[in-house]
């Protein structure tokens, strides 16, 4: 169908994260969401064979990278965003309010010297803002309740949906964490519910309920 990516995603079995590379068939044009860089907490170090693998689905289908996509700050991985941002030379991109979120934890950790205002990325998406990847339109819609900056990329008929909803044998996410809010996530997942039935909804972990393989 015209307007409809081709979608791969890239599952992270330490985290349970999914990683999205979606592509516009008709000028091979993409988008990456959500990348984790590697850490191995035992070593304290970081590493780059996901990102790496992105990396190489890019390179093997001949894809021209428009963008790096995260749709909100991940407490249980880094982003790669500044690795492939590194590589492919593709701007990067989060929610406005990522600085909301980095002041919270910026005075957790006790970082006075952290820039707490989303200057890590290269642009900052308010709901309703739009953007290409390549001949596809995409559309930003503000969705928080999980953080204070989460964001849905909708991009023709796939929205990626990061920390709202999972599988349905999971439910929804996390809204515990500083900055959650459960009424809030729930107005969320609604709007994101209203969206033609013919969407495809990928989501943001799949925890793999009672060990099945892993969904998104
Ligand atoms: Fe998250």
């Amino acid at each position: 169908m015209p307007n409809n990516p081709a979608v791969a995603g890239f599952y992270h079995e330490e985290t349970g994260s999914i990683a999205y590379v979606v592509a516009d068939p008709a000028t091979r044009h993409a988008a990456i969401i959500d990348p984790v860089l590697d850490y191995d907490e035992k070593a304290g170090r970081i590493s780059t064979q996901s990102a790496d693998a992105l990396l190489k689905y890019v390179q093997d289908n001949k894809l021209s990278v428009d963008w790096i996509f995260d749709t909100h700050p991940h407490a249980d991985h880094f982003t790669a965003a500044a690795y492939l941002k590194d590589k492919l030379g593709a701007p990067a991109a989060i929610g406005r309010n990522i600085g909301a979120v980095q002041t919270l934890w910026k005075a957790i950790y006790n970082l006075p010297d952290f820039p707490a205002d989303g200057s890590q990325w290269d642009r900052l998406f308010a709901g309703g803002d739009a953007f290409n990847v390549g001949s596809l339109p995409g559309r930003v819609m503000f969705s928080p309740g999980h953080t204070l900056a989460s964001i849905t990329y909708v991009v023709g008929d796939a929205a990626f949906i990061h920390d709202t909803l999972f599988q349905p044998d999971t439910g929804s996410a996390r809204c515990d964490f500083p900055g959650g809010n459960a009424g809030i996530l729930y107005d969320s997942i609604a709007a994101i519910l209203a969206l033609p039935d013919q969407t495809r909804l990928f989501t943001g972990h799949d925890y793999r309920h009672d060990g099945r393989a892993a969904r998104w």
